[in-house]
């Protein structure tokens, strides 16, 4: 029996979680979690993503900040603005939305996060700190997927699970979380040689690619569990990597595109938000 995996139930849930652990934290000890987010310049989709994360803050009683900096910024200046919310004991959280404008150096800004505040996991030392297994945020998107593979049930250890990308976003973090969780691990990339055999040995396929059918029925054991990470227009449809309708008879759990991995994403940030506020509190990290 194939069950849909519910990314925007699941995420909505954890959401309420949050939003009584966060009053909690207001309550018990006087502390309000806060979340920068800086943007530059005026990329639309930007604006939207950042829109949404600021929406997700009021919703869970997260204190949230938006700096908008020009177009035109320039490195001294954005470095500038990430070291002020750095230094601030009330902002838990701070993220630096991507794309930067062009001719910004987006590692640069991203490496002056200390591992503590950076929720978004994208700082050298938080990719090393993962790397290493050790206490991290890891980037939102695999650490949103393991929850729901957690809420699910899925059954990690042991199990291949096969990572079809390797950006640090998305591919990397997500095997490094997945190896964590005892899987064994196979990454797959545009060089990779019989990936179509290599998938078709998984037990559990996520996909981070971004081509619209890449993931086909006949690439997919029996029983597996596939994970979609994929967002890509078709037609002016929003779908996913894999093709939902003829591999979803074969799968054991599926995610739909939208409403999976998605809706995940922004909550894994509200999320690291709150474990940043509470380590602080807790005097760990
Ligand atoms: N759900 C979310 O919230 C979320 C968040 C972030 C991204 N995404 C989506 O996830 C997808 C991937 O994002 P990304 O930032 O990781 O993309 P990316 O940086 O473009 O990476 C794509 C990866 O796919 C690999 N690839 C490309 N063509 C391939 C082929 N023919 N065979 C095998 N591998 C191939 C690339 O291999 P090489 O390294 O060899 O080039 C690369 O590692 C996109 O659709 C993006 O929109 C979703």
């Amino acid at each position: 029996m194939m069950e849909i995996i519910d990314g925007k139930t699941v995420s909505n849930g954890l959401r309420q979680e949050l939003k009584v652990k966060i009053a909690a934290l207001k309550e018990n000890f006087g502390k309000t979690c806060g979340l920068c987010v800086i943007i530059a310049g005026n990329d639309p989709a930007s604006e939207i993503y950042v829109r949404n994360k600021m929406k997700a803050c009021e919703e869970t009683g997260i204190y949230s900040e938006t700096v908008k900096l020009p177009e035109t910024v320039t490195q001294e200046e954005l470095n500038a603005a990430v070291k002020q919310q750095v230094a601030r004991n009330d902002i838990d959280g701070i993220l630096v939305q991507l794309p930067l404008p062009k001719g910004l150096n987006e590692e640069e800004a991203l490496n002056l996060i200390p591992p503590e505040k950076d929720v978004d996991g994208l700082s050298d030392e938080n990719m090393g700190r993962l790397a290493l297994g050790k206490d991290t945020f890891p980037s939102c998107t695999p650490g949103g997927i393991i929850k729901l593979l957690e809420y699910y049930k899925i059954p990690m250890r042991g199990k291949h699970a096969v990572v079809l990308g390797r950006s640090n976003i998305v591919g990397k973090p997500m095997a490094l979380l997945l190896l964590k969780n005892d899987c064994t691990v196979t990454i797959c990339h545009s060089k990779t040689e019989n990936l179509k055999e290599i998938v078709k040995t998984a037990d559990i396929i996520v996909s981070a690619v971004g081509k619209v059918n890449f993931v086909t029925d006949d690439m997919v054991k029996d029983g597996a569990v596939v994970i979609d990470a994929g967002i890509n227009r078709n037609n002016g449809h929003l779908c996913g990597d894999v093709d939902y309708v003829n591999v979803a008879k074969k799968a054991s759990f599926i995610t739909p595109v939208p409403g999976g991995v998605g809706p995940m994403t922004v909550t894994m940030l509200i999320y690291n938000t709150y474990e940043s506020a509470l380590r602080k509190i807790n005097g760990r990290f």
